[in-house]
């Protein structure tokens, strides 16, 4: 089969697309045909070596879409379709850059679906973090949510879900070119991301913050939510660690900080929100907001256009190709 081989840690080069044996099916895995993959932020991270504990030659991807092509589960009939994501896949052992991926049982969720490869290819990882957080939240119709990190594919996937639920959203960017990008995902009200606070529509300001920036921005987001308002973490797109966090002094009396992983959506418990999302976009509640579609051959290439940020949404790798 081919596979995208990460072969050391460095540049989209280290991505080399090659022949490798098919992994041989054991006890407790299945052996899936990969029909396509969303890429991710955290791929690009473990590619420039950043992921401590993952070894080289490895086959990134912690997401894939695909179908059964042998199973020793007798739940998972040949020809199932099914999604994975996160579980160490694409770290401790090969993911989903390839024709085929071997995978823990408990790690896939079957679907039904009449979506296209590439449509539902864009959402495992993306959209069960975004409904994840979302469902953190806690927020209701009419209320009033800031996306910090908006053009991130998991900020429009969570604009196009609050959208879908009546929620008034103001989102951030540091390039106004992507605003249009943004209102189609259903963003009320763009803000530009120069480096300080955004100033938002709202003199209380939002009732809620999805913080995907993370690190060097979560001590404004408490500032800036209406107190007794809720700040759900959920990206690190500036950095992993809060430098000299003060809890008492830095969340204010009543206000609410939360925080959402997409490990804990994985397998069992991520099926029944994967269901219900596949449902919302088939209906056309939500939009799976895909920025570009590239081919096996082309994953450094992918991998360049991410890391440049020239993506405003969801990158998408399948391996047949893209035509
Ligand atoms: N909690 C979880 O389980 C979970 C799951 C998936 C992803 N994540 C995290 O969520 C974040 C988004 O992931 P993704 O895969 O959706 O990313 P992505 O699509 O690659 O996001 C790229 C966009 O993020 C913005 N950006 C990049 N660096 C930034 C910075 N330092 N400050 C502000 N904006 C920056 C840029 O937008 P502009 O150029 O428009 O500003 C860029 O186009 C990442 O931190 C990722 O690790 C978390």
């Amino acid at each position: 089969m081919r596979a995208a081989v990460c072969v050391r840690a460095g540049g989209p080069e280290v991505l080399e697309t090659r022949e490798i044996p098919v992994p041989a099916i054991r006890e407790g895995w299945s052996l899936v045909r990969v029909m396509g993959a969303g890429l991710n932020r955290s791929e690009l991270r473990t590619r420039q070596g950043h992921s401590p504990g993952v070894r080289f030659p490895r086959v990134l991807g912690i997401e894939c879409v695909g179908v059964v092509a042998a199973s020793t589960d007798p739940a998972l009939p040949e020809g199932t379709t099914v999604a994975a994501v996160m579980g160490e896949m694409g770290r401790e052992f090969d993911g989903g850059y390839a024709e085929y991926v071997l995978l823990p049982d408990a790690l896939l969720m079957p679907v039904t679906t009449t979506l296209a490869w590439e449509v539902l290819a864009a959402l495992p990882e993306t959209y069960l973090t975004a409904q994840g957080a979302f469902d953190a939240l806690g927020i209701r119709p009419g209320e009033k949510l800031l996306i910090r990190g908006g053009t991130s594919s998991v900020g429009m996937a969570a604009a196009s879900i609050a959208h879908g639920h009546g929620v008034e959203i103001a989102a951030t960017t540091r390039r106004p070119e992507k605003a249009g990008a943004l209102r189609a995902a259903g963003v009320d009200h763009v803000l530009h991301d120069d480096g300080g606070s955004p100033i938002t529509p709202w003199p209380d300001g939002p009732s809620h913050v999805l913080d995907l920036v993370g690190a060097s921005t979560v001590a404004d987001s408490l500032r800036l939510v209406r107190r007794g308002g809720t700040v759900c973490v959920a990206g690190s797109l500036s950095g992993w660690l809060i430098r000299d966090f003060e809890p008492i002094a830095m969340i204010p009396s009543g206000t609410r900080l939360t925080a959402f992983h997409s490990n804990d959506a994985k397998g069992s418990a991520g099926a029944a929100v994967l269901e219900r999302v596949v449902r919302n976009v088939e209906t056309g509640v939500y939009r799976p907001n895909i920025d570009r579609v590239f081919g096996l051959d082309d994953i450094a290439a992918a991998h360049r256009y991410m890391e440049d940020n020239r993506a405003t949404g969801k990158v998408v790798m399948l391996p047949q190709g893209t035509s």
